[in-house]
């Protein structure tokens, strides 16, 4: 973990109050941390940073389907939906160019929430001083650090059945690694203080959540009162493998968050929410399409919608 992160994280077991973490250094290649820890000093919670990896998700809170993002297939799959064009697949989609288009360059801290393997948050490198990926799982985590720190990935592309082909990104030289960082850390608890972040983004999350009103409180309390920007795109596939109906945000005929998704979201960042002071408003609305690819004959095409707001 960037040594210049520390000081902009908190405790996420201590929310909603504030406290700061110590950080204990055990080795350090550059400005790289390998190993340490980062101790709340009012909890004494204890959150280690093991190569280079800054573990940061409590951990408390039911999540049905984070084993699901650890699977070899699955992390393949994003791969290519990432990076599909790095590797001249002529099937991939500009899907993250097109929502990083959407993001005006501005200084301090960009979040990208459940970043998954990292492209989003390596295009806003470019637009800002630090981009951080957020991602529970561990299997995208540490690969988007690879690609991070060596440039190249290698990873095996399914074509059917067992067979596969080894396929390499490389990154591009536009992309700026020393203004990226990746930490495994939960979307419903962000280890940032209030208001610390000049841009967040939430990309096919929502949906995934098991508290998605949660993450939008969230994506708010980190967000600046002033200057900001928010980026939020979904499919709202609401499904009760990630969350209880209740807990949906749309999708549904009536009780708290009937009808679309969408429409409650805007309605939820809006200035009538007194919680969400200052509200934000919204400048874009519309969708992306994003496709995911599980083999050679098999793809998602997915509409995800969204809306760029600032405040
Ligand atoms: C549908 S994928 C979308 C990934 C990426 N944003 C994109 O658009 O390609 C959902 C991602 O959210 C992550 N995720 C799920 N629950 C999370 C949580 N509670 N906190 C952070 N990340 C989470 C998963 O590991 C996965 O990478």
């Amino acid at each position: 973990m960037k040594k210049q992160l520390a000081s902009k994280l908190i405790c996420p077991a201590c929310l909603p109050q504030e406290h700061a973490l110590q950080l204990d250094i055990r080795s350090v290649e550059d400005e790289d941390i390998v190993d340490g820890a980062l101790t709340c000093r009012q909890c004494e919670r204890r959150f280690p940073i093991r190569q280079g990896i800054a573990f940061l998700d409590p951990g408390r809170q039911e999540d049905r389907q984070a084993s699901r993002y650890e699977q070899d297939e699955v992390l393949s799959s994003y791969l290519w939906s990432h990076y599909g064009e790095l590797i001249g697949d002529e099937q991939a989609t500009d899907a993250y160019q097109q929502w990083a288009g959407l993001m005006e360059p501005h200084g301090g801290l960009a979040l990208d929430l459940g970043g998954a393997v990292g492209r989003f948050t390596f295009e806003m490198s470019r637009k800002c001083d630090l981009a951080v990926g957020i991602d529970k799982s561990l299997a995208f985590i540490k690969t988007a650090r690879r690609l991070m720190l060596e440039g190249e990935l290698r990873f095996t592309l399914k074509d059917e059945g067992l067979l596969g082909r080894e396929v390499v990104i490389r990154r591009p030289a536009r992309w700026q690694p020393e203004r990226v960082e990746f930490i495994v850390a939960d979307a419903q608890r962000l280890p940032f203080g209030a208001h610390t972040a000049s841009s967040v983004a939430s990309l096919n999350l929502v949906d995934k959540l098991p508290f998605p009103a949660v993450h939008l409180q969230e994506m708010n309390r980190v967000a600046g009162t002033s200057g900001s920007q928010l980026l939020l795109s979904d499919p709202f596939s609401w499904s009760t493998e990630a969350a209880e109906i209740d807990q949906w945000l749309g999708g549904k005929e009536d009780g708290p968050y009937a009808g679309k998704g969408m429409d409650n979201i805007v309605a939820f960042l809006g200035q009538g929410q007194e919680r969400l002071s200052p509200g934000w408003q919204v400048t874009k609305r519309d969708h992306v399409w994003w496709k995911i690819r599980s083999h050679s004959n098999h793809y998602e095409l997915i509409r995800s919608c969204f809306i760029k707001a600032v405040r």
